[in-house]
């Protein structure tokens, strides 16, 4: 049934009654076509404005669109087609009336046109037809305006297209000729879409030439028809395209060039929401330009909620899009947008907000500046009041359709805000004009990035983004630039990762238009990413874009000593030309060269240095022909090497020739403090390995104990690279030696010294209510903490407490004895390995944590000897 080519709703109603009807109506194709008959155009003083009526079942009625579907592109596309249905040209603008004043019948509809349409039936309707039965009174219209006889194209595009106007009932393009600026600025007008773009210039006409309308316009004109016309046989005008219609203000500030961005819609103003990702200069730009300001300033976004205008992103996306700002979408925002336009000077055609023609503004108008007399200063001032940073250059340029120029004669000092505060005078009308050449200025907002370099000692660097330093080496980074001005000073920077660290920031004042950083030998910490770059004396704050060199710090690779049994002994080899060989024997080696070897590579100092006739064959070797002091970090900054044949070579023997040797505790240790840090505790053996990676054989060790103001040591043989040394702690440090004869000198090599945190915490005491020291519950340490002894324990006996009373230097144990509780607590349990004669419980026994119900109590004969203050640890007794 409802197999029809097309069905609209009509609701129809009374306000507080409405009753709906199905109503399906069957047309034929060929009959809608551009038939008028069931739409028009009323009140609008011609049949191409006016409010929107329709008919049906006979009966003409306004058409009011329902809210839903209805947005401003949604209402052009039906214009589109109702201006197309009329015979028009192009839709100019449909616009929602109400006059409340005025109620008349009217037809409610939804409908979505896709703007190709040729009749409002041919619409899609968003709903199934529905009908009212009874008629729906409104004061709200649609009135819609359409260009009388000019179009684009078909008239399916609102701002751009190839130009058509109307002959003889049909539609025809128009001539090349004549069709100028001025022409372009008319029709653009007359749709209501703004300026032209000044682009699509060059684009040539096509076509055979034909019998066309030629347009003279002066540009006054209000309609195109109102210009001069005449039939000519030509070819036809390109497409044009005009900027779009939108009404902008800037508010909330004095001048009507900087504030809050809205828009106006269908008569309300509205912020103006937009994706701040999307938004680009020239859209503020764009903004300025239409408000008649200068050039932007700056955009700034802020938060603020409320209702606004949405932009969709295509208006952004391609701010010459004609269908810009025409689908604007009612929106709640958060975010809102601050546009500061330069309220009278402007650079126009350049690539930037930033650089392009001069202008200022001339009443209603700009004019162009004369490059002659034009200043540095006037420039800079420009600049500065762009917000474009810094005057980079200005000349004169060639125009060929230059508007007039100024005949102000800038002045400024430099330091002027605006170009319009600068003193100024009147160009001598006997002065020469300038013609068609006008001022352009080239403005920067920072300064290029300067070069960076590395410089090293006798080094042929591959000066690319990574740069070497061979370690030990002093290097330089130098910084120059190529800017037209005198940097002020030149800032380096360290990075590391992302993070630049303020720490390490060295700022030089530039010395010409460079500077130089002068570092010391070169370490690891030295490698990482520079980054370089300088301000100007004008603008200190603002440094230029940056300049980056990664620093590889690399190890000394051109010397070693081979066959020694340690990096720091043996014959010397030294890489030239990427060659290792052995150094031959010669009258300038001595003790202070083999200083400068043992020092490149972190040994210490030479022991000794001598001659090897180890080879009965002459072979290729480097001589060496040395220019050295001894205090030189690399045996190659104070001496080169040749090609030479022999068969001597060098040995060297560098002080730290030894491993340097291991100490650890094997026993001894007593307990963890609070801190973490291993206790010993005083009086008690310690038990220290010392041992040093295999490298030569025997040797022997000494242990060297500091303690209160006197050292002493103990002696070894060395056995399989290590000694075991057993002492009685005392507070201080200990550190083993590993000593050796070999190249017939004595060597040694000393350990980290390992500090004895003594402590009279011993990890057992003696608790009872007389405060008796030497006899009590016994409290031993399990897990760093005091806890009862269980009594729960097959081992424990009298010849344990003795080594209690022992410890405590209680004298000798009297009885031991045991103590039970009603319930389970906490306790230490005791695992033991003792055989009674020990010093000290826990050298002999360990402990873990158990629940028990018992605990043990121990009598010792004696006092306590010392006055040992008992450290309890803060522990509570639950008993
Ligand atoms: C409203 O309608 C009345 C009657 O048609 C008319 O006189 C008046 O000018 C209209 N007002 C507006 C604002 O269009
Ligand atoms: C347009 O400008 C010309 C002078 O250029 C003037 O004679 C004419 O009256 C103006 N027309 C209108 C409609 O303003
Ligand atoms: C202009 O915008 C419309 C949507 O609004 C989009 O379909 C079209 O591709 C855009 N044209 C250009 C040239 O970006
Ligand atoms: C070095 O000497 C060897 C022979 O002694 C010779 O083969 C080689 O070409 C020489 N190299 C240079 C760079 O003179
Ligand atoms: C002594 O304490 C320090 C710091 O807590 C720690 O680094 C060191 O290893 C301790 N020494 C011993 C022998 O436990
Ligand atoms: C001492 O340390 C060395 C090297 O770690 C090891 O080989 C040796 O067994 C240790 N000696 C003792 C008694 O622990
Ligand atoms: C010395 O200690 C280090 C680090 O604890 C270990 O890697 C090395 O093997 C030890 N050397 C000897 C000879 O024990
Ligand atoms: C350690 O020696 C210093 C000076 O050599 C002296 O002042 C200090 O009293 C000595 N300490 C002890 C504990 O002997
Ligand atoms: C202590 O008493 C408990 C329970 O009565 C018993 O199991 C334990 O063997 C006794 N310990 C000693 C050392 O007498
Ligand atoms: C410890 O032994 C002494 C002397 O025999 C005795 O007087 C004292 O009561 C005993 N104390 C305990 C707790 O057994």
């Amino acid at each position: 049934m409802l197999s029809s080519q097309w069905s609209v709703v009509f609701k129809w109603s009374f306000i507080g009654f409405s009753c709906f009807v199905l109503l399906t109506t069957k047309t034929s194709g060929a009959s809608q076509s551009n038939d008028p008959v069931d739409a028009r155009l009323v009140e609008g003083g011609s049949s191409c404005s006016g409010r929107l009526e329709m008919k049906y079942e006979g009966e003409w009625k306004t058409l009011t669109f329902k809210a839903m579907g209805s947005g401003r592109a949604t209402k052009l596309k039906i214009a589109q087609v109702a201006c197309r249905q009329m015979g028009c040209g192009s839709a100019i603008s449909i616009t929602h009336n109400v006059n409340n004043t005025n109620q008349r019948p009217a037809w409610e509809i939804e409908l979505m046109c896709d703007g190709t349409e040729l009749t409002l039936r041919e619409c899609r309707n968003t709903a199934s037809l529905r009908r009212v039965g009874r008629r729906r009174m409104t004061a709200s219209s649609q009135e819609v305006v359409c260009s009388d006889s000019v179009r684009f194209g078909n008239g399916h595009s609102v701002c751009s297209g190839s130009l058509n106007v109307k002959s003889d009932n049909d539609w025809a393009p128009v001539c090349e000729e004549g069709f100028d600026s001025e022409a372009r600025k008319v029709v653009c007008n007359e749709f209501g879409c703004g300026p032209p773009m000044v682009s699509s210039d060059s684009s040539t006409a096509e076509g055979v030439p034909a019998l066309l309308k030629k347009f003279q316009c002066k540009g006054n004109e209000s309609r195109l028809q109102d210009c001069a016309s005449s039939t000519h046989k030509c070819k036809q005008a390109p497409a044009i395209t005009c900027q779009g219609s939108y009404d902008v203000r800037l508010v909330g500030e004095e001048n009507s060039c900087e504030g809050t961005l809205e828009g106006k819609l269908e008569g309300e103003w509205r912020p103006l929401a937009v994706s701040w990702a999307l938004w680009k200069p020239e859209h503020s730009n764009m903004v300025c330009e239409k408000l008649g300001c200068g050039s932007v300033i700056s955009t700034l976004k802020h938060d603020r909620y409320g209702r606004a205008w949405e932009l969709p992103s295509t208006c952004w996306e391609s701010p010459t899009n004609s269908s810009f700002c025409k689908t604007w979408m009612p929106k709640f925002s958060y975010m809102l947008m601050t546009v500061t336009c330069a309220e009278n000077v402007r650079l126009v055609g350049g690539l930037d907000r930033c650089s392009g023609k001069l202008e200022i503004k001339s009443g209603p108008s700009w004019a162009s500046v004369c490059q002659q007399s034009f200043t540095t200063e006037n420039a800079q001032v420009t600049c500065a009041e762009l917000g474009c940073g810094f005057l980079y250059s200005y000349h004169s340029k060639h125009y060929s359709n230059a508007e007039q120029a100024t005949s102000l004669v800038f002045k400024c000092r430099g330091k002027e805000k605006h170009l319009l505060d600068c003193p100024t005078d009147i160009r001598n009308a006997m002065e020469e004009d300038c013609g068609e050449f006008r001022t352009e200025i080239n403005c920067r907002e920072r300064g290029e990035e300067p070069h960076i370099d590395l410089h090293t000692l006798n080094m042929d660097q591959d000066l690319g983004y990574r740069s070497e330093v061979v370690k030990d080496q002093r290097f330089a980074i130098s910084c120059s630039t190529g800017s037209l001005y005198k940097p002020f000073s030149m800032r380096l920077r360290y990075r590391i990762g992302h993070r630049i660290d303020q720490a390490a920031e060295w700022i030089q004042p530039a010395v010409g238009k460079s500077a130089i950083f002068f570092f010391p030998a070169a370490e690891d910490a030295h490698q990482g990413l520079y980054e370089c770059d300088y301000n100007y004396e004008f603008k200190p704050d603002f440094f230029s874009n940056p300049q980056t060199l990664y620093l590889t710090v690399k190890e000394h690779h051109d010397v070693r000593l081979v066959d020694g049994h340690s990096r720091c002994a043996g014959r010397l080899e030294v890489e030239h030309q990427e060659k290792w060989r052995s150094v031959s024997y010669q009258h300038s080696w001595s003790l202070k060269e083999a200083a400068v070897v043992c020092r490149q590579l972190g040994c210490g100092a030479a022991v000794s240095t001598s001659k090897v006739d180890d080879s009965p064959e002459v072979r290729s070797v480097w001589r060496f022909y040395s220019d050295c002091e001894g205090s030189e970090r690399a045996l190659m900054e104070c001496g080169v090497v040749k090609n030479w044949s022999s068969s001597s070579t060098i040995e060297v023997a560098c002080t730290d020739i030894l491993h340097q040797p291991n100490i650890t505790i094997i026993s001894g240790l007593s307990s963890t403090n609070s801190e973490g840090g291993e206790m010993i505790s005083m009086g008690h053996s310690i038990t220290i390995n010392c041992s040093v990676e295999p490298q030569y054989p025997g040797g022997h060790f000494s242990l060297k104990i500091n303690s209160l103001n006197q050292t002493h040591s103990l002696t070894q043989p060395a056995v399989n690279h290590s000694a075991v040394f057993t002492f009685t702690a005392t507070e201080g440090n200990c550190s083993c030696v590993y000593h050796n004869f070999l190249f017939n000198h004595n060597f040694s090599s000393e350990s980290l010294s390992l500090l004895m945190n003594i402590t009279d915490y011993i990890g057992v005491m003696l608790d009872d209510e007389n405060n008796s020291p030497c006899s009590g519950k016994l409290l031993v340490d399990v897990r760093g903490g005091l806890k009862l002894l269980s009594a729960e324990s097959t081992v424990w006996d009298l010849k344990h407490a003795s080594v209690v009373c022992r410890q405590l230097g209680c004298g000798a144990a009297i009885s031991t004895n045991n103590v039970t509780l009603p319930t389970k607590e906490k306790m230490a349990r005791f695992y033991s390995d003792c055989d009674g004669s020990e010093s000290a419980l826990l050298d002999c026994g360990t402990t873990v944590e158990w629940f028990s119900s018992s605990y043990v109590q121990v009598n010792c004969t004696g006092e306590t000897l010392t006055d040992t203050k008992m450290n309890t640890s803060g522990e509570t007794l639950n008993l």
